[in-house]
């Protein structure tokens, strides 16, 4: 079974193709991403129009270059997936019609994907992981503890009250003028720094629901920078490597609450697994390895590449799907929200 991935739903473009063979092997024949990053930076974040239009003006040339990497032509797919959402519904919008047109176009069935059961999945396309598993979605738009029970069976055990992980690594860096996007800017200043010199808070540290909050600790790196102006270089560093400190205490914390609600109401699984932007920072895998450790659970974490927004995996959620006889119709609707245990709360609510 081979399918074409197409990513659009924030700031990269992306087309992929996936081959799931007879054996069971994963292959991924091509893995082609264009971010945008050049055209939102002197905003300082992304711009949802200018996304929309630079995913339009190379989408069609991203899958050609896709389809002539894996070298296949389109008669060779067997289906086409295209996130539907959750994300910006202009660029949601540019990815989906164009799979809708190519589904129609090449009579293949068309896979509506959601982008975070894309996220939840990828380990099974790196690793083979078993259900269930407990999943830790980290990145710029989420910050989620999942049970993943089976495809379309995601059952939410926690999640941020207010800001995601990631959105609070970028604005601390935009506070501190490291630039966008922030997280890597921060791993790399909090390199230099000393993570005890600013005393920050661990919010929700030791409760037993497994959610996160982010936005205390954002203020408290905004009040300490404001007390030592002008901020130099090294005051910079410190700063990012007290709140990453903090991040990182909070995230094996929650994600111990998580482990915890998992075996207490799901069942045993199979492996700890990471996904989104957060999952590449260097500390954080750390933090998650000895904390797997410590609980006796297998860790898996995708390569970076496989862990930011890509298409290989919305591809691979379409073979996942397909092979288990789900398709879409060429009616379905874009989806600006989408939380990702919908459809266990509405079953049958896709077609
Ligand atoms: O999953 P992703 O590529 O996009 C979505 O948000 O869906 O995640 C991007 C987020 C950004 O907020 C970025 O700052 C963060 O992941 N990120 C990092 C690192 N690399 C990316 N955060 C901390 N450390 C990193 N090395
Ligand atoms: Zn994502």
């Amino acid at each position: 079974m081979r399918i074409l991935g197409i990513e659009t739903t924030c700031d990269e473009t992306a087309a992929a193709i996936v081959e799931l063979t007879r054996d069971g092997t994963r292959n991924i024949l091509s893995n082609r991403i264009r971010s945008q990053i050049a055209e939102h930076t002197p905003y300082g974040g992304v711009v949802p129009e200018i996304a929309a239009r630079a995913h339009a003006e190379i989408l069609d040339r991203m899958i050609g270059d896709a389809m002539e990497e894996a070298g296949l032509a389109f008669s060779d797919l067997d289906g086409i997936a295209a996130a539907a959402g959750p994300g910006l519904i202009g660029g949601v919008l540019v990815g989906l019609v164009t799979g809708k047109a190519l589904a129609l176009g090449l009579r293949k069935p068309l896979l509506a994907i959601n982008h975070l059961e894309a996220h939840a999945l990828t380990p099974r396309l790196t690793d083979d992981v078993a259900f269930p598993y407990l999943l830790l979605l980290v990145s710029g738009g989420h910050t989620q503890l999942v049970a993943v029970e089976e495809v379309g069976r995601y059952r939410r055990l926690g999640t941020t009250i207010d800001d995601a992980i990631g959105e609070a690594f970028d604005k601390v860096a935009k506070m501190l003028s490291l630039g966008f996007p922030g997280g890597p800017a921060v791993e790399k200043a909090a390199r230099e720094g000393n993570p005890e010199r600013f005393t920050l808070p661990r919010p929700l540290l030791g409760k037993p629901e497994p959610d996160f909050s982010l936005s205390g600790l954002k203020t408290a790196v905004r009040l300490a920078a404001e007390a030592v102006q002008p901020l130099r270089d090294q005051d910079v560093a410190d700063l990012c490597a007290s709140f990453q400190a903090a991040v990182v205490d909070c995230i094996v914390d929650r994600t111990r609450a998580g482990i915890r609600a998992f075996r207490r109401d799901v069942g045993t699984p199979s492996a700890l697994v990471v996904a989104g932007g957060v999952g590449a920072n260097k500390p954080v895998r750390h933090a998650l390895q000895r904390l797997s450790t410590e609980v006796g659970l297998k860790l898996v974490i995708p390569p970076p590449a496989l862990c930011t927004d890509n298409a290989a995996m919305i591809a691979w959620a379409g073979v996942e799907r397909l092979s288990r006889g789900m398709s879409d119709g060429l009616d379905f609707a874009a989806r600006p929200r989408w939380p990702l245990d919908e459809a266990r709360a509405k079953p049958g609510a896709r077609a």
